[in-house]
């Protein structure tokens, strides 16, 4: 395929400098939106007298005609061409000739390639949250079931206190919350055309930019024609985003591999959802939790290569920012991957409530509970702190649990001590009265369902937003 810049050039670019130039393998998914790019600018050229509206009527429909055989597999993109933009444009020409060579007045490919990315990496955000909210849905549901599901809850990977599973799942619902919001925010930054600051300085001709915007659903136009072209911002704001979201994953895919291990048997995967091993007949592997935890490298890494790519570039466009879409679509489809295999996972685990309660009877979580219920008794919560540490000590060395200790060994502490003390260290007691805002009684639990829910219906993505 004839590379766009013919005429300067006495020779053709060596070939392997071609390939090693082309970005097609990598931008050729933008297809539709380089096409929605160009039917825009070529009505816009037609409104404004700039090409005649019979010829921009011509170009529009055979444009729609590419895409459209695009789409059905009729017409493959030439893994030849350098990138989308000229490719789309060779084949217009090839099948249009002369008219299809107006095309491309008053535009570059560095204000189609940024038109081409936002568009592209706007629709993507959509998907991506559609995907959270999925998740999230699923964790609300889930909590609502074990609301009053009670677990250990740790601190060090130390049994701390007595929480229910509900409240656990709940503090990856608000993360993945915060998630949406990132997302939201970001696709609003990047709602704005660049198309019509052309290679960097704008144009001569009387182009309509509002009109282009209005045409692509873009809320307004990017207001400087340098920055047009070269801020990619919205690239490093969106991986940004996704790394924190793959944060989020990678800390609930480490719990999920602790919980299915023998040693905590918290849940069961089910198996559609888990893998054997080639030699260990009696192995059952959480390998979805494990990936995801391991593809989180990617996302970081990505991250790094888009802010170091962009770190110290001259004005305005540099061919160095080419790079920024294999990066970026790498962490669009890392996490849109990871995010529907985690919600399937999640939606069909078995929850072993009985190993969980069990779990608890352990390591002395209701010793805070013990403490508090001395201080309800008048004593200063430091002293009623001693007190239990001593008594957790004693019932170490002689293998009790605080439950199973007689009001004798207990008065022996304390004459404090009456026989109110077991229901007050009791686990479900412990939970059910953890009923302040935000906390882990199973009414708490409820509201902040209810709450999660509403912020859900606040990230709406309308369709006239795209
Ligand atoms: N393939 C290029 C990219 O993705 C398109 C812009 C090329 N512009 C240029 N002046 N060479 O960045």
């Amino acid at each position: 395929m004839e590379k766009l810049w013919t005429g300067r050039f006495s020779k053709p670019l060596d070939k392997i400098v071609s390939e090693f130039n082309s970005s097609i393998s990598v931008d050729g998914r933008m297809y539709k939106e380089d096409i929605l790019g160009s039917i825009a600018h070529v009505k816009m050229l037609a409104n404004q007298g700039i090409i005649a509206a019979g010829e921009a009527e011509k170009i529009a429909a055979e444009l729609a005609k590419i895409s459209e055989e695009i789409e059905a597999g009729e017409l493959e993109i030439d893994s030849d061409a350098e990138d989308i933009h000229s490719f789309i444009e060779g084949e217009l020409t090839r099948r249009l000739g002369e008219s299809g060579k107006r095309l491309h007045t008053a535009r570059s490919r560095n204000d189609q390639v940024a038109t081409d990315t936002r568009l592209y990496v706007k629709g993507k955000v959509s998907q991506i949250s559609d995907a959270l909210k999925s998740l999230i849905g699923t964790l609300c549901e889930l909590a609502e079931g074990h609301k009053d599901t009670i677990m250990a809850g740790y601190t060090h990977l130390q049994m701390a206190q007595p929480i229910t599973f509900g409240s656990h799942l709940m503090a990856y619902a608000f993360m993945f919350v915060r998630d949406l919001g990132r997302l939201t925010d970001c696709r609003n930054r990047m709602d704005y055309s660049p198309l019509g600051s052309c290679a960097l300085a704008g144009t001569t001709f009387n182009i309509d930019r509002q009109a282009t915007a209005k045409t692509l659903g873009f809320r307004g136009i990017t207001e400087n024609s340098l920055d047009g072209v070269s801020d990619r911002d919205y690239c490093i704001e969106l991986a940004s985003a996704i790394a924190i979201i793959m944060t989020h994953l990678s800390r609930f895919s480490e719990e999920i591999i602790l919980w299915c291990s023998w040693e905590f048997k918290y849940i069961e995967l089910d198996d559609a959802y888990a893998t054997g091993s080639s030699i260990m007949p009696q192995k059952k592997n959480p390998d979805i939790a494990e990936l995801v935890r391991g593809k989180t490298g990617r996302a970081y890494g990505n991250l790094i290569t888009l802010l170091t790519m962009m770190k110290g570039l001259p004005l305005a466009y540099n061919k160095d920012m080419q790079e920024d879409k294999e990066a970026l679509f790498d962490s669009i489809d890392t996490v849109s991957d990871c995010l529907r295999v985690f919600t399937d996972m999640l939606a069909t685990m078995t929850v072993l409530k009985g190993n969980m309660a069990k779990a608890a009877e352990k390591g002395f979580i209701n010793a805070t509970d013990c403490a508090d219920y001395l201080v309800k008794k008048g004593l200063p919560f430091r002293s009623a702190y001693k007190i239990t540490g001593e008594i957790v000590a004693y019932c170490i060395q002689n293998g009790k649990s605080l439950n199973a200790l007689t009001i004798e060994e207990y008065k022996g502490f304390t004459e404090l001590f009456e026989g109110d003390i077991y229901a007050a260290i009791d686990l479900k007691t412990c939970v059910m009265s953890r009923k302040s805002e935000g906390g882990p009684a199973p009414e708490s639990v409820m509201a902040q369902i209810a709450k999660c829910r509403a912020a859900l219906s606040k990230y709406e993505i309308k369709d006239t937003d795209n």
